[in-house]
């Protein structure tokens, strides 16, 4: 087999990997297209032919679900819409082959952004942990468009468990509570800072468009998205762009106050010598006030907390939601919150922590 050959089956692989952990049991539409992109030679051909950034099957669906929110795939679009089921892997393969080179540009420009609105579920618990105090700033690093800076502003509903924020509002996100009893109080926080590498401008069209692309189609999320999307362009956060370990230095030293951190599927893009360095920055901030850092990440990224076994729950793997307080240039506590489904669909607290 040549390298290029081993390349392509590895690639492969991982798309088949992705179809059988991330899509099965939770979007039936994608894992029938990543299965059909994993066995076309070609579109991983083309795929292989991209920078390394370009293979992850997320970034491939959101280029070609924009595509179809542009009104430039009709015969995607009724399986997109969930008017049709059955044979779309043939049809996405044969729309992906057809538009190589537009994809192309799309692929090398744009990133995975998701901007998960259902995560507020997970974080409003979380945040819920620090201590009282009335001049906390939260920063959220990887914020993409800045979405969840807004989580106050969202309906979260927990079932019989309860709510939290304003009834009439039009972000509506539903979690179920499977175990535990996770804290349900306002936290007030003084000032919010969204921070990413690439700021997504949520009054800007195009950048809205591709956080909207960025959501799967089939797991009915897009609405909620798109008044999230509303929201944020009506009421403007403080975004600032900027790598994390070159900014959050420079923010620490014009704030006051305890801060918390907040990090959502962010930390996984980082390498381990980044994710070293950007907990020593946490680490020597503290020696000011303390800094406290909220994750929802894949488990294992976030090195301070102990490995917890994740509960067997249908559908992809879950988050493990993290509390690190750093105190006095040392972390001082480290525990694992909650398992929490990526998207905020279910949550399992752990009442012990
Ligand atoms: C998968 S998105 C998650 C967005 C958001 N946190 C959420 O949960 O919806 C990851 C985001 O992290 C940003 N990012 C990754 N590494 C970064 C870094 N070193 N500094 C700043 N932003 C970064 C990316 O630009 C991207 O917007």
């Amino acid at each position: 087999m040549t390298k290029e050959q081993t390349q392509r089956e590895a690639l492969a692989d991982y798309w088949r990997f992705f179809a059988e952990t991330e899509c099965k049991g939770y979007s039936p539409l994608y894992e029938a297209i990543t299965t059909a992109c994993a066995n076309s030679g070609e579109v991983m051909e083309f795929l292989a032919s991209l920078s390394s950034h370009a293979h992850q099957p997320n970034l491939l669906l959101a280029a070609m679900h924009e595509r179809v929110i542009q009104g430039l795939e009709p015969t995607l679009t009724p399986f997109y819409s969930g008017a049709r089921a059955g044979h779309v892997g043939r049809l996405f393969v044969e729309s992906v082959l057809a538009s190589r080179d537009t994809l192309g540009q799309v692929l090398s420009s744009r990133f995975t952004q998701t901007n998960e609105i259902g995560r507020v579920a997970t974080l409003a618990p979380a945040l819920s942990v620090i201590p009282e105090c009335d001049d906390l700033t939260l920063i959220d690093v990887g914020t993409s468009a800045g979405l969840t800076l807004h989580l106050d502003d969202c309906f979260i509903d927990y079932g019989s468990y309860g709510s939290l924020g304003p009834t009439g509002s039009k972000v509506r996100v539903q979690a179920q509570v499977l175990s535990g009893h996770p804290p349900l109080r306002r936290v007030p926080i003084r000032r919010r800072i969204g921070l990413d590498r690439n700021i997504l401008d949520p009054s800007n069209s195009d950048d809205a468009r591709w956080i909207l692309a960025c959501v799967w189609p089939d797991t009915g999320r897009l609405e909620r998205t798109r008044n999230a999307l509303a929201l944020a362009a009506k009421f403007p956060s403080e975004l600032i762009e900027g790598e994390a370990l070159e900014t959050l230095p420079l923010l620490f030293s014009s704030l006051e106050g305890p801060i918390v951190i907040t990090t959502t599927w962010v930390v996984a893009y980082m390498n381990t010598e980044y994710r070293t360095h950007f907990s020593a920055a946490l680490s020597a901030a503290s020696q000011k006030r303390d800094i406290y850092w909220i994750s929802a990440e894949a488990p294992g990224v976030v090195a301070h907390l102990p490995d917890v076994v994740s509960p067997k729950v249908e559908g992809p793997p879950p988050s493990v939601v993290g509390f690190v307080k750093f105190s006095k240039g040392q972390v001082s506590a480290a525990r694992v919150l909650a398992h929490a489904h990526s998207h905020g669909t279910w949550i399992w607290w752990y009442d012990h922590s």
